[in-house]
């Protein structure tokens, strides 16, 4: 018998996202997205500031529900599912980094990418040696036990992405994640995304409000008002 299983990490099927239902000034902010990304993407999203792109992000990151439409994650369809199972389905299946990095205060890189693995049950030393696996891989090895307060943006966001790839998530979902960083800075943190896709197979979908960024991506989906209006193939298409 053959088994025919989609490579879709994820699909979103005519999702819509309301604010203030049923008052006079309810908000549609996204009006029926579809998309997909394949296991193995580095996928990007664009789309100007106030498009949605952080309402879809929150919606695919299952930290927000939408108003209506389906979404399957691995073929799972998760529209419906209990808060509880949403959250560990999160830990598991997502690896989260964000513009503002997002780090537990006085708490150091090598605990803060440990704590996913803390959440998902992992024994106390084959979380530490995880954790310091992936910080020498963002190249972090020397700050392991310095606090987000004693790093500088970029060393913070290299921390957050170590702590995304912890519980080995099926996606990483990357809102921004250069938004705050100089030029520079930003293209080691694109520069660690390529080595991960290309290196890890990873599967990753980034929000960028950056054209130029976008077309490191392999494929780039175009957000505008609230609608996929088109796609195409990026610079690091397969
Ligand atoms: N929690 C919320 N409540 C009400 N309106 C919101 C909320 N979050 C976002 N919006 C509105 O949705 C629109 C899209 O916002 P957002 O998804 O943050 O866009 P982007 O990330 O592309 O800048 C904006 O008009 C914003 O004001
Ligand atoms: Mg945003």
């Amino acid at each position: 018998m053959e088994i025919s299983q989609s490579r879709d990490i994820i699909r979103l099927e005519d999702i819509v996202k309301k604010y203030y239902i049923g008052t006079e000034n309810e908000l549609e902010v996204l009006h029926g997205v579809s998309l997909s990304v394949r296991q193995g993407e580095f996928a990007g999203i664009v789309g100007e500031s106030g498009s949605g792109k952080s309402t879809l992000m929150n919606v695919i990151g299952l930290l927000d529900r939408p108003t209506s439409g389906r979404y399957y994650i691995q073929d799972v369809d998760v529209s419906g599912m209990r808060d509880d199972d949403l959250s560990a389905i999160r830990n598991h299946q997502i690896g989260f980094v964000f513009q503002t990095y997002n780090l537990i205060a006085r708490t150091t890189a090598l605990d803060n990418v440990a704590m996913p693995m803390l959440y998902a049950g992992v024994p106390l030393r084959e979380r530490r040696e995880r954790a310091q696996e992936l910080l020498e891989m963002v190249g972090m090895a020397d700050r392991m036990s310095h606090d987000p307060s004693e790093l500088s943006g970029g060393q913070k966001q290299r921390v957050a992405i170590a702590r995304a790839m912890a519980n080995r998530p099926a996606i990483i979902l990357a809102d921004e994640p250069t938004g705050a960083l100089d030029s520079q800075t930003s293209r080691t943190v694109m520069d660690i995304f390529h080595r991960l896709h290309e290196e890890q197979g990873s599967t990753i979908l980034m929000i960028t409000h950056s054209q130029i960024l976008s077309e490191e991506c392999s494929r780039i989906l175009m957000l505008e008002d609230g609608r996929i209006t088109g796609e195409r193939r990026g610079q690091h298409a397969r």
